[in-house]
């Protein structure tokens, strides 16, 4: 008989589908190695949102036959591993891109417009000191520096253009034509950085991408420029950021991803100013959490019918 885990609070509607089908399933919300291990030994399929999973546990996974991201980001699951045993791994493609592009605009006029400032003067009683507020900007005609140029990178160009900004796309990997072909136009990096008033990350974090942006970059930047990070902690050099800040060499940041999540208390970040932040949940809309929980299980489903949706899957070539 079928045994699917799913490890994380997954929405209803996910779960609704396999109650429907008569499919057993457990939930896990114990993130313990040692409970993990415990309680995936016999399950032919894992669903899995923010728990780590090492190879350490997924070699107790004896019947494993597909494990299935709740989102995109898959760096908290020991790839190299399932390659090897000839397991693939979904993810969520068709889910989160809409939700995250709408948080990287929200951040940006929040952060353009000082709204949490206002929003603390107004609460102190001081309404009538709004002269105090300085220096907040507009998107309009802003140039607009989008580093990646996949799902979600896409989506934020997008909704941007209607703000009539001035949209710039690095992405070595897109083949160039492909972005030029839209109202966008492809940059190198050090072009982008210097020429940007608002910078937007949307990359994989990889060995390749950890600290993409760091002192050196920064440096590079506009002192208006104001950049979010919703990819992932580790691209952005949190100190390099902070010290950024600190001197007034950027006009602020925003980010919903830390290099540790979440931050300890005294990280130096948490003091930085002109800084929005919010706890990673870029994606977790009533209704992006929907799609995603419900896309999580049909990866699953279709692949133990040997339907496997390929797009999703991220180690096509095991299969
Ligand atoms: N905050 C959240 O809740 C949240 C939600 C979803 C995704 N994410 C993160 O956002 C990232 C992007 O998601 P996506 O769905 O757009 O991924 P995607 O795979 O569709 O796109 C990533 C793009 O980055 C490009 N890229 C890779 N290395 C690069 C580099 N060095 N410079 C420039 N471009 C590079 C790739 O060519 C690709 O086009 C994910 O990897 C994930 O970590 C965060």
């Amino acid at each position: 008989m079928t045994k699917i885990a799913l490890i994380g609070e997954f929405h209803d509607a996910g779960k609704e589908i396999l109650t429907s089908n008569k499919i057993n399933f457990i939930e896990i919300f114990d993130y313990d190695f040692e409970n993990l291990k415990k309680q995936l030994a016999d399950c032919d399929a894992i669903g899995v949102r923010t728990a780590k999973l090492p190879a350490e546990v997924l070699s107790h996974c004896k019947s494993l036959k597909i494990v299935a991201r709740h989102g995109v980001g898959y760096d908290s699951v020991d790839l190299e591993y399932l390659n090897q045993n000839k397991i693939p791994l979904a993810i969520t493609g068709k889910s989160n891109a809409v939700s995250v592009a709408e948080h990287v605009i929200t951040m940006f006029l929040v952060s353009a417009r000082k709204i949490i400032e206002c929003h603390e003067l107004v609460k102190k009683g001081e309404f009538s000191k709004k002269t105090l507020i300085q220096n907040t900007v507009e998107l309009f005609n802003k140039k607009i520096l989008i580093i990646g140029y996949g799902r979600i990178g896409k989506e934020v160009a997008k909704r941007l253009h209607s703000f009539d900004c001035e949209i710039f796309v690095h992405d070595p990997f897109v083949e160039k034509n492909n972005i030029n072909i839209n109202p966008y136009k492809f940059i190198d990096l050090k072009s982008g950085l210097q020429n940007a008033d608002f910078i937007t990350i949307h990359v994989p974090l990889t060995d390749g991408t950890k600290n993409l942006i760091s002192k050196k970059e920064l440096s590079l930047m506009k002192k208006n420029t104001i950049i979010v990070n919703t990819a992932r902690g580790g691209i952005v050099n949190q100190d390099d950021l902070f010290q950024s800040l600190a001197e007034n060499k950027i006009l602020g940041a925003g980010l919903d991803v830390f290099t540790h999540e979440p931050p300890e208390k005294n990280d130096i970040i948490l003091q930085a100013k002109n800084i929005v932040f919010t706890p990673h949940n870029a994606a977790l809309t009533n209704e992006c959490r929907r799609r995603m929980s419900i896309e999580t299980i049909e990866n699953i489903l279709t692949h133990l019918d040997n339907k496997t949706d390929l797009d999703n899957i991220i180690n096509k070539n095991i299969l």
